[in-house]
């Protein structure tokens, strides 16, 4: 969770906003779907962080919001709105500017995203020339400025380094680096400390929570690991089997979880390696195409009701910001049958 030091992003214009958002896989003739009407949004200067085990649809959702989604997947349906245009519909010459130069994406591995025939320096002002984002003669001192800003140290003499003489964390800072040189207002961060040792992956997030603070840029942050998103987020939305099962405020989620599954999150150190169980739910997540008819967490929730086994549970409201997908939660089973009409209305205004 962000400190009380850093400006608080509620009241900023939300950036991206994302409506019901569904992406599918042909499958041989059946279509699966990947990510299931997820919406949320983000603010200017915000940092949200979607969390959830391997195969919930965090990337699938990360790369449906560029429209980097190939066949056999595609969008089937809602909508993304960036700046007040639905990228969902927007015409691919429109949709290739606002890639890396005002959406950039961080990817789960490094060492396919840089390539390793040119230097790291090379790469960023090749970047920066695609991106028009730096005057010619001034690439050079931007470039370094960019090395700096990714807290890479002595960016002279790594600038000339190419990927491999690189360690993992300086590969993920040169990713970061090369992220911010199209200067976009939103980045997205896909696993961005996967594979990296405990120190090295605290000061990634570390760095990433400084840039939001001083670039003024938003942020996804896409992780299954519940501890490095408590360092870093404003927001956290939990997805399960392509849904988003709940959202809030961070510190709202982490301390007082609503969802079951986010409370068996949280009871378990996940591991990075997919297939893995998590000490904290017994079972695993469902395959892609083979949910349960209503709640697809009901297979393995220890608070399953009859009602979960038939009826799609809604995203209802916990708290003043926060949403769940659980029948705990609906709030005709919180009132009493027998409420008055006034304690059914609530508190009121
Ligand atoms: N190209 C593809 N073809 C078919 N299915 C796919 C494809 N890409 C992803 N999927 C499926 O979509 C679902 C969501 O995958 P996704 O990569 O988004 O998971 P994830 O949450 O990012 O997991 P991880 O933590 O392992 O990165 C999975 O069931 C996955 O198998
Ligand atoms: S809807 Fe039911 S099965 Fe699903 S998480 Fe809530 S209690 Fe468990
Ligand atoms: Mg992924």
């Amino acid at each position: 969770m962000r400190d009380d030091r850093d400006p608080p992003a509620t009241g900023a214009p939300v950036v991206l906003q994302v409506d019901r958002l569904t992406t599918v896989f042909d499958l041989g003739g059946r279509e699966a779907p990947a990510v299931r009407a997820v919406s949320f949004a983000i603010r200017a200067g915000e940092s949200l962080a979607l969390v959830g085990e391997s195969g919930s649809g965090k990337s699938v959702t990360a790369l449906s919001l560029l429209r980097l989604i190939h066949p056999p997947g595609r969008i089937s349906g809602g909508s993304i709105l960036w700046k007040g245009q639905d990228l969902v519909r927007l015409d691919e010459r429109r949709l290739h500017q606002i890639r890396g130069r005002e959406i950039a994406l961080v990817l789960q591995d490094p060492g396919t995203a840089l390539n390793p025939v040119f230097t790291i320096g090379d790469q960023i002002i090749d970047t920066l020339l695609a991106h028009g984002a730096a005057p010619r003669p001034g690439l050079r001192a931007r470039m370094l400025e960019l090395l700096d800003l990714a807290r890479i140290q002595d960016p002279e003499r790594r600038a000339t380094d190419y990927p491999h003489q690189l360690s993992g964390g300086l590969r993920q800072r040169a990713m970061i680096a090369l992220a911010l040189a199209g200067n976009p207002a939103l980045l997205i961060a896909d696993e961005p400390t996967t594979g990296l040792d405990a120190t090295t992956q605290s000061k990634i997030v570390d760095l990433l929570r400084d840039l939001v603070g001083r670039q003024n840029l938003s942020l996804l942050l896409i992780s299954h690991d519940l501890a490095v998103v408590g360092a870093c987020a404003d927001r956290v939305a939990v997805m399960y089997a392509g849904q988003i099962i709940e959202e809030g405020p961070a510190r709202a989620v982490l301390d007082t979880p609503r969802h079951p599954y986010t409370r068996g999150l949280l009871a378990s150190v996940p591991s990075s390696a997919p297939g893995v169980p998590l000490p904290g739910i017994e079972g695993s997540p469902p395959r892609l195409g083979e949910l349960a008819p209503a709640c697809a967490f009901a297979p393995r929730c220890p608070e399953r009701l009859e009602t979960c086994e038939t009826v799609m549970p809604e995203p209802w409201m916990v708290g003043t910001e926060g949403v769940t997908r659980c029948h705990l939660h609906d709030p005709a089973r919180l009132v009493p049958p027998d409420a008055t009409d006034a304690e059914r209305a609530g508190p009121g205004p």
